[in-house]
């Protein structure tokens, strides 16, 4: 009975016209059709097969009934659209989006530090105390963490790595990036999603940084600003400066932060500034006991590294004076359509 049901699919599928579709229809549920010669055939059926021979067979029935119903309905479908498409109609043009000026902005600080031969990597935003902190020459306790207002995990410890936190800094890549390749030379840029316990005008409790890393023999502060310099020309323009002074991490040795000169006086001193200069983020020579957690032998090998916020650094490009961080992640049309 079931290979009658698609027999009659089968033909559905083919037909072409209502009338067809009516000859069709005769042909199995008309008074000498198909189904009703089953239903004859039963009577001459076993008494005990013959309850459900006659329940199959209504059940076949009312199937075959709907698939013709449904035919039936698209050639009504197929008539009331005649007629009534205006192919030269303009089209309605659907809305365009782009993408976030973070992503922009990303994409734009991943094609300069290709150039120079980077990698780009991203790491866990959910990360070990010792990627983030500990291997970084920061123990335990050490007051330095506090810098770093840290979201932690309610997690289990783990008994080597420590405690579950969110990534404060994109930092814990150099270590990770260290194991990842085993030896030198390394040259990484990590962009990250970040998380601090902060929120004013010019902090975002999740904000992304890059981190570069390059490790090999004979790495100084030249390689350091060289790099610095050729960023900032091709990110920010070519009259721009950036230069370096002394501060203090953890993980580096000497640090330094870097300011990038200001866009309107360009490092003389104006109204906007003050002392013409901005300041764009942290770096320093890799700090020999990061080296050493990276499993590096730091007689052998130096290495720089740099630490930027990406929604800062777009911020401080030319023209884009936001008073308010806290935009970027307020989705407001009015704000995002701009760019
Ligand atoms: N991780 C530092 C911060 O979040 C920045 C930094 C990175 C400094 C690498 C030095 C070297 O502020």
């Amino acid at each position: 009975m079931m290979s009658l049901k698609n027999e009659v699919l089968a033909l559905l599928a083919e037909v072409s016209s209502e009338n067809e579709l009516e000859g069709l229809r005769n042909s199995y549920l008309g008074k000498k059709g198909r189904v009703n010669q089953l239903t004859k055939e039963i009577s001459n059926l076993a008494k005990e097969e013959k309850p459900d021979a006659g329940r199959l067979l209504n059940e076949l029935k009312k199937i075959i009934e709907e698939e013709f119903e449904r035919r039936a309905n698209s050639f009504g479908l197929e008539k009331e659209g005649e007629g009534r498409i205006d192919v030269t109609l303009a089209g309605e043009k659907p809305k365009m989006g782009h993408l976030h000026l973070v992503s922009v902005a990303m994409n734009e600080i991943d094609e300069i530090f290709k150039e120079l031969g980077f990698t780009r990597t991203t790491y866990p935003e959910i990360e070990y105390d010792w990627y983030a902190f500990e291997g970084l020459n920061m123990p335990k306790d050490h007051p330095a963490r506090d810098e770093w207002e840290t979201f932690f995990i309610e997690a289990k410890e783990n008994k080597r790595f420590g405690k579950v936190v969110l990534t404060p800094h994109t930092s814990n890549g150099q270590i990770r990036e260290m194991e990842r390749l085993g030896k030198p030379p390394i040259r990484m840029i990590n962009m990250s999603k970040c998380y601090r316990r902060q929120s004013d005008v010019s902090h975002i409790q999740m904000f992304h940084q890059f981190e570069g890393l390059v490790v090999d023999k004979g790495i100084s502060i030249v390689h350091l600003k060289g790099t610095i310099d050729y960023f900032v020309k091709r990110f920010f323009g070519e009259e721009r400066r950036a230069r370096i002074r002394p501060f203090h991490f953890q993980f580096t040795e000497p640090s330094f932060e870097v300011d990038l000169s200001c866009s309107v006086c360009n490092g003389k001193g104006c109204k906007l500034c003050k002392e013409g200069w901005l300041e764009l983020g942290g770096a320093g020579m890799v700090h020999p006991n990061v080296l050493r957690a990276g499993k590096i032998d730091p007689n052998k090998y130096t290495g720089f590294a740099f630490g930027w916020g990406v929604e800062r650094t777009y911020m401080m490009k030319e023209g884009l004076m936001v008073d308010d961080l806290r935009i970027l992640y307020r989705n407001d049309l009015r704000f995002l359509n701009q760019f």
